[in-house]
């Protein structure tokens, strides 16, 4: 029994840690998936439009995506903007892929999880 200590709150640490270490790989891996999905010309499409780093042959239609964390601290509010911005501009280019279907609620959610990183 001796051989291998293992103290209860070393176990509780290790098992925080885990958990921990668990959580980042599932938030890193929606910040992907978002921006697998920005990037296919099939789904987001967002690079016809917008200039987004790490993005090849961007148009300029809309503005270039960066600092949106500052400009759109609010992730409800950026959803919106994805799911349809015809409700903020009825003029606006940008398609309402929510409300059209072209994305899914989570596929949204996954875009605004890379949206915040830019
Ligand atoms: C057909 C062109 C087009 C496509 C495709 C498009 N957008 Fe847009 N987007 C625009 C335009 C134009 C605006 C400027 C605001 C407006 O028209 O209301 C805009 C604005 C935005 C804004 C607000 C930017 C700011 O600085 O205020 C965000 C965020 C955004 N788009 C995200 C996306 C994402 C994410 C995608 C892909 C899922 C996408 N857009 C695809 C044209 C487009």
């Amino acid at each position: 029994m001796t051989a291998f200590p293992c103290k209860p709150a070393l176990l509780l640490a290790l098992a925080a840690l885990t958990g921990f270490a668990a959580g980042t790989a599932l938030a890193q891996s929606a910040v992907t998936d978002g921006q697998k999905l920005a990037f296919d010309r099939g789904k987001g499409n967002c690079l016809t439009c917008h200039v987004i780093k790490g993005g090849d042959l961007p148009g300029t239609i809309g503005p270039e995506l960066k600092d949106i964390k500052a400009k759109y601290p609010d992730r409800n509010e950026l959803a919106a903007i994805i799911f349809d911005e015809t409700k903020r501009n009825p003029q606006t280019m940008m398609p309402p892929f929510g409300r059209n279907r072209i994305l899914t609620e989570q596929e949204i959610s996954a875009i605004v999880d890379f949206l915040q990183t830019l």
